[in-house]
């Protein structure tokens, strides 16, 4: 089977492409990482950068360790799902959010009802974390008392996990203002901490965005800087997902390089080109939803 799949990978040599093939199933069997969701040539470009800078002589040698070395094979995942990320990152975007959008979002909530919010593939928390605070600043500016909650989820443990604990370095916080930075974070030794009021917004949880929903609809998903890496199929795919997880009439939120994708054009009404906002329309969709899982 795999040596089967070999001439499926054009430009790879077959003793390279029968152990790319089985490093696939490695990953997919011993941590439930599907790569084939991801675009090959990025995903083969970051093993070869692998394996030279870890110096194995080629791409069997390294698959033969990752079969006995589980903590390689972990940080393989870490490596290949490209964490990077910053607090407020395009920061117009969030301006955008803050000024046109999340006020009348809450005032369209009562008291009583909470206001869902999703940062699908959140990274190390400073996605969710940011528009945590851009709804703690719009519920203190307009006076409104919303409640809310931030969905954070990552496919990467390890990464989730620093969301989790909620630790940043000066430099990490570099785009905050100081009064955000007063309200929002407590000095903690040689960097700072969520603070409490931040922190029970936003819960953490494992998941994959190609597999997974939240229980709960959401008024509002951001998922950006993440469709880039997948396959037009899978941006599809999880696109569509979305739409389902959303309340008519919610937003989503994708990056700066993203795009709607196939019929998802005909779901969504574009609210801002430029910073990549778009609206569910208000027509129900013929398909239903599947078993929330989260
Ligand atoms: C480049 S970071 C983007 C972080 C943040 N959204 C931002 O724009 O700053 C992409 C994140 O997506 C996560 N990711 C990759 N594949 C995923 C999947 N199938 N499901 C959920 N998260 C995934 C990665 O682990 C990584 O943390």
């Amino acid at each position: 089977m795999v040596a089967g799949r070999a001439s499926e990978i054009g430009h790879l040599p077959e003793k390279d492409a029968w152990a790319f093939e089985a490093i696939k199933e490695l990953l997919m069997s011993e941590v439930g990482f599907d790569l084939e969701a991801y675009k090959e040539r990025c995903i083969l470009r970051r093993i070869y950068l692998k394996v030279r800078s870890g110096g194995y002589s080629d791409l069997g040698s390294y698959y033969r360790i990752l079969k006995r070395d589980r903590d390689e094979l972990e940080h393989l995942v870490q490596y290949l799902t490209i964490n990077v990320t910053e607090f407020f990152r395009n920061a117009a975007a969030f301006t955008y959010l803050e000024k046109k959008i999340l006020p009348a979002l809450m005032l369209q909530h009562s008291v009583h009802k909470s206001l869902n919010v999703w940062s699908a593939g959140c990274s190390s928390g400073e996605e969710p974390y940011s528009i945590a605070i851009s709804l703690l600043r719009v519920r203190r500016k307009h006076r409104i008392r919303t409640p809310f909650r931030v969905l954070a989820t990552d496919v990467d443990k390890v990464i989730l996990a620093r969301g989790r604990e909620g630790n940043y370095s000066r430099d990490a916080l570099k785009n905050l203002e100081e009064r955000d930075l007063k309200d929002f974070f407590v000095e903690d030794g040689n960097g700072y901490r969520v603070s409490e009021e931040l922190r029970q917004h936003v819960t953490f949880r494992v998941s994959d965005v190609l597999v997974d929903r939240p229980g709960r609809l959401q008024s509002l998903i951001l998922c950006r800087n993440l469709l880039i890496y997948f396959s037009r199929e899978k941006q599809e795919r999880v696109i569509t997902g979305f739409s389902r997880a959303m309340h008519p009439g919610g937003y989503l939120m994708l990056g700066k390089a993203e795009t709607l994708i196939g019929m998802n054009r005909l779901y969504f009404q574009s609210i801002s080109p430029t910073e990549r906002i778009y609206r569910l329309r208000d027509v129900p969709l013929a398909d239903s939803r599947t078993e929330p899982i989260l």
